[in-house]
């Protein structure tokens, strides 16, 4: 399905470089305003819904509250089960909402839906890192207020949320009530057919426990169904503006919270700030989250609003100092990268217990599950601006294998296999042709190993947490090939799924093949590094896991006879052994409303075709760049694009990056956008169920491994820029072994400034650049 010309659709929203803003409120695609109007810290995540509800609306929201990692584990009922299948579905639950304020003007309740709306303007800040709307409004009785709501989720503090309501009264004299609250009760998130939603429906996960006024705070408890985690939600608050008002604790149901009136009059105003804390027993001993609440809330209060909000305001600056990309030219895409950056922040956990999903903190589409998108998406945006959540990221990994063994033993295979889809660290793929077959996650983790260990220089990590990821994982495909005698005794991989979810079950898929054979290798090398150097570990990890000598030679023998499928007639790689002799997939009949494919059409009618769901021999391309010569490239890439229905959103990024490999400007250009604004722009018209993480990173990875050229090979960094005829300049910073490099592509040169550190060496092209203290900043003319 070649791409055709991509014409970007009308925005949606205004396009500004530091803020996402909306003039009007639009009722009908609400939903979507709240997945990009979320806020999050990596660990509580707030969809952008509003403080005082959708009265008479209710079918256009989504109220979404979520805490990283925190789950319940239904069981999942199989009319036909089998052995080794997932018995329970880990989910992340969304979580009591303590976003409500309802705010009355006299007896009339405040919404956008009654009374007149004489202004509304909502913006999400992204330098000052907070959510602010401003309604002007007019009661259905004639009392003419002006609403301001500030928002943050702190990136400063993990637990805490707050709130910030100011109304100042034009015209009106009378009383006004805040009635600031939370509400235990969630509604279920609906039961679809799309396999990208969760299972939805059943009994709520979160028992009520117990609701109180403790003092100043008013206190939720609740636990989880089935995983019998504790969740304690608090608010507290703080009234400025008037010292003449009452309150009155409140309690119904599974709402908790305090109301407040008070009197006003034109040119009066009053602030009402609200402190949200979320404490789970997944992270402190149960008995202690009272303590822990009660802290935060202390803390809280004492620094107060103001201070939270230049926290933010600092964290950011520190942030865009790392993570910044510039484009001069097009408003629209400055706008969508920056947009992404932002959002990958606010999703990605950071305390090397969680992950990051593939909708983030924003939506509970795919459950809040983690997958590859992690390691071949995420990683490299975080490796290369935030080298310590990359690390914290990997030091997930290693904190759940203990979990990835007992699956490898579940599938009868020595070493440790990674789950498809987790939170915790267990599968929860039920669908297993595209889930537990996907078994490249393995060598996609010891790819991303050995990325962050070069690029950071991390040795201690390799040394105490990679290298026996590496080793365990190796040893698993060692075991899980064989020596084929039919294919001249080279080693195969027989039936695992590749990237491509619209081919399953393949024998010697050249992805997995070509990621085994870098990572047997590397594992290697690893091996080789601790034992000379560090001897102890070397040891320790050996006895720990029973590692023997001839088994570290066994990979370096199995990569060295890795098959890989190639076709001479072709001069291509072949996606796996039978691909290619499948008959083509008829896209001139299918209708523009058929896809994506997956919801039109049975698995086994998408298997039997060459079709693809999104980037696999091509995504091998960039990743094992220095594999293939640059006509092997063009050719494979020829090949396998006109095939590709992108109907998966990880799929576009990898398409740009290949197509400026191979000079193909105009084509990166056109996937790159099409990647860059993927939720601004609701390209997939599924933004409503949270942003598409992955591709937010691979917009990044667009424009520094696509555009700019940048490969990190063997521990040599280079870059090849080549700006694409619509920008006048594009920029970005890059972390590289702890020193900040700044590249400029412009039009006729390219400049590289170290921004930190003392000294850095990379290639430009065929030429050696050396920066140092001395020497800051290098020209080249292209
Ligand atoms: C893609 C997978 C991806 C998953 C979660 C699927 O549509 O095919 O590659 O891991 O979405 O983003």
């Amino acid at each position: 399905m070649k791409m055709k010309a991509y014409v970007r659709p009308e925005a949606l929203y205004p396009y500004r470089a530091w803020s996402l803003a909306e003039e009007a409120y639009d009722d009908e695609n609400n939903q979507r305003s709240e997945s990009v109007f979320a806020l999050g810290n990596g660990y509580i995540g707030m969809r952008g819904n509003f403080e005082e509800g959708y009265h008479g609306v209710k079918g256009n929201s989504v109220t979404g509250n979520y805490v990283n990692g925190f789950y319940d584990a239904k069981p999942i009922v199989y009319p036909e089960g089998a052995y080794g299948y997932p018995s329970r579905n880990q989910s992340m639950l969304n979580v009591t909402n303590a976003q409500c304020i309802e705010l009355s003007v006299g007896e009339d309740p405040f919404h956008l839906n009654t009374g007149r709306v004489i202004s509304f303007k909502r913006e999400l800040d992204m330098t000052r890192g907070f959510l602010w709307r401003q309604v002007e409004w007019e009661s259905p009785s004639g009392g003419h207020v002006r609403l301001n709501f500030h928002r943050i989720v702190s990136l400063e503090y993990k637990h805490l949320a707050a709130i910030q309501v100011e109304i100042e009264s034009i015209n009106y004299t009378g009383d006004i009530s805040f009635h600031s609250f939370m509400d235990g009760k969630i509604a279920e998130a609906e039961v679809t057919d799309d396999p990208r939603l969760g299972s939805g429906g059943g009994e709520p996960s979160l028992i009520l426990e117990q609701l109180e006024h403790q003092g100043e705070l008013a206190v939720l408890k609740q636990h989880t169904r089935h995983t019998g985690f504790k969740l304690l939600t608090a608010i507290s608050h703080q009234l400025a503006g008037t010292t003449a008002f009452e309150s009155v604790n409140t309690k119904d149901g599974e709402k908790i919270g305090t109301e407040f009136t008070l009197k006003l009059a034109p040119g009066e105003k009053v602030t009402l700030t609200k402190f949200i804390s979320y404490h789970t027993s997944k992270n402190e001993a149960g008995q202690e989250l009272e303590k822990q609440t009660a802290e935060t809330h202390h803390m809280a209060s004492g620094l107060g609003f103001n201070k939270l909000l230049s926290g933010q305001e600092a964290y950011l600056e520190s942030f865009w100092q790392h993570a910044d990309v510039e484009i001069e030219g097009d408003p629209a895409l400055q706008q969508g990268i920056r947009f992404n950056a932002f959002q990958l922040l606010q999703s990605v956990g950071r305390d090397g217990k969680t992950n990051i999903g593939a909708k983030g903190l924003t939506g509970e589409g795919y459950e809040g599950h983690y997958f590859w998108d992690t390691e071949m998406y995420m990683m490299p945006f975080f490796t290369y601006t935030q080298p310590d959540i990359a690390r914290a990221l990997m030091d997930f990994r290693y904190a759940t294998l203990d979990k990835a063994r007992s699956r490898a033993e579940v599938m009868s295979q020595k070493g440790a296999l990674y789950p498809w889809r987790t939170i915790d660290g267990e599968e929860n793929s039920a669908y297993f042709p595209a889930g537990t077959a996907q078994m490249h996650i393995n060598a996609d983790v010891a790819y991303a190993i050995k990325q962050y260990v070069q690029a950071t220089g991390d040795e201690e990590f390799l040394v105490n947490k990679g290298a026996e990821i590496l080793f365990e994982t190796s040893r698993f495909w060692v075991d899980l090939g064989h020596y084929n005698e039919a294919k001249g005794g080279a080693f195969c991989i027989d039936d695992v799924t590749g990237p491509d979810e619209y081919t399953a079950i393949v024998n010697n898929n050249t992805y997995t093949n070509l990621m085994v054979q870098s990572q047997l290798n590397y594992a290697w090398e690893t091996a080789q590094l601790l034992h000379w150097d560090y001897p102890e570990a070397y040891e320790r990890i050996r006895k720990a896991i029973g590692l023997t000598e001839e088994e570290i030679e066994d990979w370096r023998e199995a990569a060295s006879r890795m098959f890989v499928p190639y076709d001479e007639q072709l001069g291509i790689y072949a996606q796996d052994d039978t691909f290619l002799s499948k008959k083509k997939w008829d896209f001139e009949n299918t209708p523009e409303d058929k896809y994506p494919l997956l919801l039109h059409y049975h698995p086994l009618v998408i298997y039997r075709h060459q079709v693809l769901k999104q980037a696999d021999t091509v995504m091998a391309l960039f990743l094992l760049s220095e594999k293939f010569t640059l006509e092997e490239k063009i050719r494979n890439y020829q090949y396998y694009e006109p095939l590709t229905t992108h109907d998966s959103s990880l799929s576009p990024c990898i398409h740009s990056i290949v197509s400026a490999e191979i000079g193909d400007l105009e084509g990166a250009y056109a996937y790159f956008d099409r990647t860059v604004r993927m939720d601004l722009d609701d390209i997939n018209r599924n933004a409503k169920d949270g942003l598409h993480t992955a591709a937010m990173a691979g917009s990044w990875m667009s424009i520094v491994n696509g555009f700019a050229g940048m490969r990190l090979t063997d521990g040599s960094l280079s870059f090849s820029p080549a700006l694409p005829a619509q920008w006048e300049s594009c920029s970005f910073r890059v972390m590289y072994q702890g020193q900040l490099l700044k590249v400029c592509m412009g039009r006729s040169e390219t400049s590289y400034t170290l921004l930190e550190g003392d000294s850095v060496s990379f290639k430009h092209k065929e030429e050696v650049v050396a920066l140092t203290g001395q020497e800051k900043t290098v020209v080249i003319q292209s």
